[in-house]
């Protein structure tokens, strides 16, 4: 087991500037304390930078948790093809609701991030691929690039330090697969985008074949408060693997749903407690850690700490934090079935486990949950998941099958139920409600 939480830090830190007014503004920013660690970090090398952040601990904010220093230091010192730094805000994982609130609420601290992470990897260039059907966060995210360069924090020599940075708001066009980083590259590139193999990574060969980092927005938040405090001060909070803030999006059948800040390793019941508890006092049946591609826990798991190690240690992963909460109204089949016609949708279709695999997976489910299911379609669900677990080419099918497999572990008997009509009915009737 992970170490036990620590406590809750006494001021938020990622959303502590949320509730002021006009919090997105360059003038509530810099009141705030924004723009500060930006000419720190101008004084300081990229080395030490990057050393900065390694000591600090980060890992990647957007689900797969990759230590962020490390993959700095991945980026070549030399500069001899131009170097990127592409955020991504493509934000597509189901339940998953914190990058965009981020950037709605406070777009200056990802730029002066942006800017910090940009000079310590040697990058000119900057895009932020954002998410197309977030428009809103697009304008605002703009303007606010817009108050930035006319303040001198973009730009030509920026601060008087002599590096220069652009950045570049990029809209997707709406495809999930779009937030796996190297179809990301694609897209921007004008192409339609599908993975790519890896390696080589993108520090090695990523947008236009140049050295790029692709980091999550929350992670790229997170830099300009580790230069002003200090790694050690990052690492009070959260556990030893996986210190400092996380943004946890809290959905579904909670009192007060929303984001809620606190550190690592912080378990359900108490972000329960911050979301004022289950609505209506209807029990919880089961719940995602970090959106449908993480496989689901139930009221047996609140005590999970919700780190890195802690989920994969109960047996999912942590995710994005977009926790999905249900209580014992919804049917575990129906909402399975749900999740799995999104990435039937959203499969790219470049590889055969995964295209073929997920349409086969919601004909199946779809059949079951209309009553039709026999329990022989229980084994073949189970069946064709293995075939597409580990066999997929990118991410996307292996969270595909996560709600069907650890819905059928922890729920199997309302699979069966499925099978027989008189059984089904009332589960079915619950989903809908
Ligand atoms: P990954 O583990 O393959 O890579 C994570 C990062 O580390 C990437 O930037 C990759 O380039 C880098 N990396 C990994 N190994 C490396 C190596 N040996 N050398 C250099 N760099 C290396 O995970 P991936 O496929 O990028 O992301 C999967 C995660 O994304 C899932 O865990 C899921 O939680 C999350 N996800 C998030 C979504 C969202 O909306 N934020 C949507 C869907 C999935
Ligand atoms: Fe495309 Fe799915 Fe294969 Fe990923 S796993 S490359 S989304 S078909």
């Amino acid at each position: 087991m992970t170490e036990p939480r620590k406590p809750a830090p006494v001021t938020p830190v990622l959303t502590k500037t949320w509730l002021s007014p006009r919090s997105w503004t360059l003038d509530t920013y810099t009141k705030l304390e924004g723009y500060t660690a930006l000419p720190k970090a101008l004084k300081a090398s990229p080395e030490q930078l990057v050393q900065l952040v390694k000591d600090s601990g980060l890992r990647g904010r957007g689900g797969a948790g990759f230590p962020a220093g490390v993959k700095w230091s991945f980026m070549p010192p030399n500069e001899d093809k131009p170097h990127y730094l592409v955020i991504n805000a493509d934000e597509g994982e189901p339940g998953t609701c914190k990058d965009i609130p981020l950037m709605m609420a406070d777009p200056h601290s990802l730029i002066e991030g942006c800017v910090i992470a940009s000079y310590a990897m040697r990058a000119h260039h900057c895009f932020i691929y954002v998410r197309g059907e977030a428009l809103h966060c697009i304008r605002r995210l703009n303007a606010a690039v817009r108050e930035a360069y006319q303040a001198g924090y973009l730009g030509k020599n920026i601060l008087d330090s002599g590096f220069d940075l652009d950045i570049v708001v990029h809209p997707g066009a709406g495809a999930y697969i779009c937030g796996e980083e190297t179809a990301l590259l694609d897209s921007l590139e004008g192409r339609r985008g599908q993975p790519r193999l890896k390696p080589p990574f993108p520090a090695a060969a990523g947008l236009y074949a140049a050295p790029t980092t692709v980091n999550n927005v929350e992670t790229i938040a997170s830099v300009p408060f580790i230069v002003n405090g200090g790694s050690d001060w990052f690492r009070e909070m959260g556990t030893e693997k996986s210190p400092g803030p996380k943004i946890y999006s809290i959905s579904g059948h909670v009192e007060k749903p929303g984001q809620y800040e606190a550190p690592l390793g912080t378990t359900l019941r108490d972000l329960l407690e911050l979301a004022g508890g289950m609505k209506d006092g209807i029990p919880l049946k089961f719940w995602t850690p970090g959106g449908s591609s993480t496989p689901m826990f139930t009221a047996e798991h609140l005590d999970v700490p919700l780190d890195f190690e802690g989920a994969a240690e109960a047996g999912s992963m942590l995710g994005t934090t977009a926790v999905q909460v249900f209580n014992e109204t919804v049917s575990v089949p129906w909402a399975v079935m749900k999740w799995t016609q999104f990435y039937k949708h959203e499969s790219c279709g470049k590889c055969t486990p995964c295209r073929e695999g997920t349409y086969w997976l919601t004909q199946i489910l779809e059949r079951m949950v209309a009553g039709n299911g026999t329990e022989a379609d229980i084994d073949t669900l189970l069946d064709v998941c293995d075939n597409v677990l580990g066999r997929s080419f990118c991410a996307l099918g292996d969270g595909a099958v996560s709600p069907i497999t650890s819905g059928i572990q922890y729920f199997r008997d309302e699979f069966l139920a499925l099978c027989d009509k008189q059984k089904a009915a009332p589960a079915l009737a619950g989903a809908q409600a």
